[in-house]
């Protein structure tokens, strides 16, 4: 029998009321902004390996996720639909758009000239309480850095809200952020201190 293909790093036996997550959204190969007159590097597929929402969706997130907990989810323009079926299938009903970035810069779009990305929330059962600050604001304006790094302001105005609540960064690329439990394919296994990738490319003889 042939076996299943390992997708994704085993998720933690621990359940949280924060899940912050940052998926690398497939963009079927394609630069990110290639719209006209683009001179752009940024294409994601040149930084890490994306995934098909396909296999997004069998990523188990239901099972680390408190009866209330909410789901906050960066989207790119272009998945906004994919994302919001992501948060549904991962068992969390569709809220609003907790975060805008503004990068103070522009990419050249199809449309209109690209500058904000989206942080999604999503809600199951009931919002976690106790609650923290209630007058967080949801433009967060910060120029952008390295590719796909969305700007630590933002954990920290989830911090200022759920400030008492177990919280996990999902596809996280820092394993050490005070306050937060970290999972990703670049994240460390506690036990083994390898990467995911490390065991990917092992098991591939690369
Ligand atoms: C959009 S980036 C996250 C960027 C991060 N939020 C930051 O601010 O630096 C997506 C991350 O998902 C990771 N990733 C890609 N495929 C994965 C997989 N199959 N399992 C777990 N993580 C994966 C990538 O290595 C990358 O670190």
């Amino acid at each position: 029998m042939i076996g299943r293909r390992v997708l994704f790093p085993p998720l933690p036996n621990e359940c949280y009321a924060v899940i912050y997550a940052d998926p690398p959204w497939d963009y079927k190969g394609q630069l990110q902004h290639a719209g006209p007159g683009s001179g752009d590097s940024g294409g994601a597929i040149r930084h890490y390996e994306t995934v098909q929402l396909q296999d997004l969706i069998e990523l188990d997130v239901s099972s680390i996720a408190a009866d209330d907990s909410l789901l906050f989810m960066w989207a790119t323009s272009p998945h906004l639909d994919q994302a919001i079926d992501l948060g549904k299938a991962w068992g969390f009903a569709w809220a609003t758009v907790a975060f805008v970035w503004d990068k103070q810069r522009v990419n050249p779009g199809f449309y209109t000239m690209s500058q904000c990305e989206l942080c999604l929330v999503f809600k199951r059962g009931r919002i976690p309480a106790p609650r923290g600050a209630r007058n967080v604001r949801q433009l967060v304006s910060e120029r952008r850095s390295d590719h796909s790094r969305k700007p630590i302001e933002v954990r920290r105005r989830i911090e200022e809200m759920f400030p008492r609540q177990r919280k996990i960064e999902l596809f996280a690329r820092d394993a050490d952020i005070h306050g937060w439990d970290t999972w990703g394919a670049e994240i460390p296994h506690p036990q083994t201190e390898r990467t995911f990738w490390q065991d990917q490319r092992e098991a591939a003889g690369t």
